[in-house]
């Protein structure tokens, strides 16, 4: 069973839709989820390496989470807790974590779990991009034993903390361009699909419904998702992080585009955009480096989303 599961590293800052991601990923039957490692981000590294902890002992497993950065590679701290609250949960109730933080880094971790799985090892990665940042500075070899990274982050069009740049790539650029020049495959899920990825208020009613306590948490999450991103015109939850997920399990769901992605870190208006030469005439003479993930097939999405954290009330 273990060798036809694809193994995934989580490197996440729980965060509301971190949560839900971890959900998805903690109990889905294809995938081996054999770390998770914690960033600074939507709220400081000691509560996203314990509210990781908190959402696995909600899912009942104890799959060993890591801390790693507590603050990005350069520039200022940025974080997100006026969406998120003062706990990154937004009080939501969650257990207390049944297992301790495991020893070691996060980059150490990495590299050690890439070894370890042959270049089998995908990386969904749903915070800022420090850890990866400092991993691939520490361990230069590191692209060659990675199969992919799926990340949420970037957007082509307008940002969501800036005018020009979306959360987690606004929030450590450089660890970003680090990435995006890593020459590991990569596929980007950004606010251009994050978007298009939403619960209504109705199928979040539906999912609380369902009344296991790992359904209620997440509609609970998403709830609050609904007025906020009224500002950005979308018609319900965008689910920002789940979405890397579900696109590292079910890729068939999603529709992208094979393109040349850069960061930003300078720029007076444009720090930590994400650029690309998707949509223009003049493509970038390096070729591409990236999957821009545009689409999503939503309805299939929500019910697809729903059913796995349904699963969770079988025994
Ligand atoms: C991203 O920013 C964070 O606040 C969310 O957890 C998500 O990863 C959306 O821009
Ligand atoms: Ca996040």
């Amino acid at each position: 069973m273990d060798e036809n599961r694809q193994p995934v590293i989580l490197d996440c800052d729980p965060g509301i839709d971190d949560a839900v991601a971890l959900l998805l990923a903690a109990r889905a039957p294809e995938l081996k989820l054999v770390a998770v490692t914690a960033v600074a981000g939507n709220v400081g590294l000691d509560k996203t390496s314990l509210n990781a902890r908190r959402v696995l002992t909600l899912a009942g497993v104890a799959v060993p989470v890591f801390a790693g950065a507590s603050g990005p590679m350069f520039g200022e701290q940025v974080t997100a807790d006026e969406v998120h609250g003062a706990d990154g949960l937004l009080g939501i109730p969650a257990p207390e974590p049944a297992f301790p933080l495991g020893e070691g880094t996060a980059w150490d971790v990495i590299w050690q779990k890439a070894q370890e799985y042959g270049k089998e090892l995908v990386i969904v990665a749903t915070g800022p991009l420090t850890n990866l940042g400092i991993a691939l500075v520490k361990y230069p070899e590191l692209p060659s034993h990675i199969k992919r990274i799926v990340l949420m982050g970037g957007a082509t069009d307008f940002g969501n903390t800036t005018p020009a740049a979306e959360y987690n790539i606004y929030a450590d650029p450089e660890a970003a361009d680090i990435v995006f020049r890593s020459g590991i495959p990569l596929v980007m899920c950004g606010l251009d699909v994050t978007h298009k990825a939403y619960f209504t208020q109705d199928e979040i009613d539906q999912l609380e419904a369902l009344g296991t306590p790992q359904a209620v948490f997440a509609a609970r999450t998403m709830g609050c998702g609904v007025e906020w991103h009224q500002r950005f015109l979308v018609p319900g939850a965008p689910m920002h992080d789940p979405c890397a997920m579900m696109y590292a399990l079910e890729p068939e769901l999603f529709e992208g585009i094979s393109c040349w992605i850069g960061v930003e870190c300078q720029g007076k208006y444009t720090r930590g955009k994400t650029v690309t030469d998707a949509y223009s005439d003049a493509k970038m003479s390096s070729g591409s480096n990236a999957t821009l993930v545009t689409q999503a097939d939503r309805e299939t999405f929500v019910a697809h989303l729903t059913e796995r954290l349904a699963a969770y009330g079988m025994p």
